[in-house]
């Protein structure tokens, strides 16, 4: 008979306590039924059965930790990805951010970096790119050092191409990279002033003060305790009069912060920090 990987409530807690003490790393606020699903497909795919074996992997393989940070984190992601939401902040952000002497941007969860790489060609359009600092980070080792390689899929061109354009790009997509085989890679003058870093948005502090945050899908896996954190760091993160772009699923209007902010574009869940 085929065994299934279990994983009720209360070993699902145990598992979740060892991670956070033994590796620092607090999943505790994850939204309960993403982060068992994707705990359970990891014990699936490694052939792990029950919670203590899980455990014991986790204290005694090495190898075991890592995988599982690959595996429970979603990190899914595109370039221009909701192209109307890149189309609003070229018209209602961009023209504000101008007026700057110098930009600073982060990329909270910023996975594989395809956001970062869209920003940075925004912004080379509308000429700002030279003087914006764009600062990407995430929790996940793995997906940075892909984000910082700036290469990607050939296979996945035609789809950011047709974002790009419904974005409001306004230059040749293909321009921005040279294919090689099954990949393309992105242009060096774009990563110029991009700086990768590990970054744990819920346990980790402020590192700047930014005019612009963009933190899309990510908060969408937090429960309320973990959002509510998270929107207390870029309150405390950004300029008066920053701005803030979250995920089309994401918004403000249950945390305690939400004051302190005003709608920019409700349909792009753009807002501004005003006190
Ligand atoms: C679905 S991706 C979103 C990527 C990109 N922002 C987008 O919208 O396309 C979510 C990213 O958040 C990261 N993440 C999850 N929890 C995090 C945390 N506590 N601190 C920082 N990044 C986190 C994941 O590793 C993953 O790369």
């Amino acid at each position: 008979m085929e065994k299934f990987a279990e994983l009720p409530n209360e070993h699902m807690d145990k598992i979740l306590i060892l991670v956070d003490r033994r590796f620092g790393y607090d999943f505790t606020g994850y939204a309960r039924a993403s982060i068992r699903r994707r705990i359970l497909g990891f014990m699936g795919r490694s052939g792990i059965y029950t919670a203590s074996e899980l455990e014991y992997h986790l204290l005694n393989d090495e190898t075991c930790f890592p995988r599982f940070l690959q595996y429970v984190t979603v990190n899914v992601t595109e370039m221009f990805r909701d192209p109307g939401f890149y189309k609003a902040l070229r018209e209602n952000v961009i023209p504000q951010l101008a007026s700057y002497p110098f930009i600073k941007i982060w990329h909270a969860g910023c996975s594989t970096g395809e956001e970062v790489y869209s920003m940075a060609i925004l912004l080379q359009e509308e000429g700002l790119l030279e003087r914006t600092k764009l600062y990407a980070t995430d929790i996940n080792s793995y997906v940075l050092g892909k984000a910082k390689q700036g290469i990607f899929p050939l296979r996945y061109m035609q789809d950011y191409t047709r974002n790009y354009r419904n974005s409001g790009g306004k230059e040749v997509f293909s321009s921005y990279y040279t294919a090689k085989y099954d990949n393309v890679l992105f242009d060096a003058s774009l990563k110029k002033n991009m700086v990768f870093a590990l970054h744990n948005l819920t346990a980790d502090g402020s590192f700047n003060e930014f005019n612009l945050i963009l933190c899309r899908n990510v908060m969408i896996y937090f429960d309320r305790a973990f959002q509510q954190k998270c929107v207390d760091l870029f309150r405390q993160s950004l300029c008066l009069l920053g701005y803030l772009g979250l995920g089309t699923k994401e918004s403000l209007a249950f945390n305690d912060n939400a004051r302190a902010f005003e709608a920019v574009d409700q349909r792009w869940r753009t807002y501004r920090r005003i006190k």
